[in-house]
């Protein structure tokens, strides 16, 4: 199977390190995965006064989830949890009622920090805030990256072997996790018909 991945980069930052992450997933992707950006920098505030009419930069980023096989969110932790930006286009997502847009859709969640336990706290949130939009979820391997300096180029190369070699890794995982999805709903589709 070939899969589109869309990545949400949780930080709207000029030199953000879980940018270089994400650029990073997207040259290590396997040749039948492509990685493609979901951007959040856009997005006005949420408000439900928006639920009868979205503008349009939010009915876009609704239909980028719509349109990919699998989500990859690249967060840092802010303040012991996911920073506003990220919540924010959460937000837009899981709205209208009803049309959550992380609902059925495989998602997989990573981020780095400098901290020993990097973006721990902030992925517990988030998975917290997945499983209530009914996303499967890549449980295992998790994604907490230490960064460390000249880890992450801008061009997306990894200077240690290792981390390399796990974030190939999570990718498998999470294709495998998509494939299960697929899997399943082509089954129920058939016994349907
Ligand atoms: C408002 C704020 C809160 C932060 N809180 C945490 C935190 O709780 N845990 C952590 O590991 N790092 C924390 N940091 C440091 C970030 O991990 C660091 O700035 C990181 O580079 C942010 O990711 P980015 O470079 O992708 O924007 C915080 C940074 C800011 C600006």
């Amino acid at each position: 199977m070939t899969y589109t991945i869309g990545y949400i980069v949780g930080s709207i930052s000029s030199t953000s390190l879980n940018r270089r992450l994400a650029t990073a997933l997207a040259k290590l992707a396997p040749a039948d995965v492509e990685l493609v950006e979901i951007a959040i920098k856009d997005l006005p505030f949420y408000s439900p006064d928006h639920d009868a009419d979205y503008p349009q930069v939010a009915r876009d980023f609704k239909k980028a989830i719509a349109d990919v096989d699998g989500v990859i969110i690249v967060t840092p932790e802010y303040s012991r949890s996911i920073p506003g930006v990220l919540k924010n286009a959460l937000d837009w997502a899981a709205r209208p009622y009803g049309q959550g847009s992380f609902d059925g859709k495989p998602t997989a969640v990573i981020g780095t920090s400098g901290g020993a336990i990097s973006t721990a706290a902030a992925q517990q949130h988030l998975k917290a805030i997945l499983s209530h939009y009914n996303a499967p979820t890549l449980g295992q391997p998790e994604g907490y990256i230490q960064a460390t300096p000249g880890l992450f180029g801008e061009d997306g190369t990894v200077s240690n072997e290792g981390t390399a070699a796990f974030l190939r890794v999570y990718l498998d995982a999470f294709v495998q996790l998509i494939d299960r999805y697929v899997d399943v709903t082509a089954k129920r589709e058939s016994a349907a018909a």
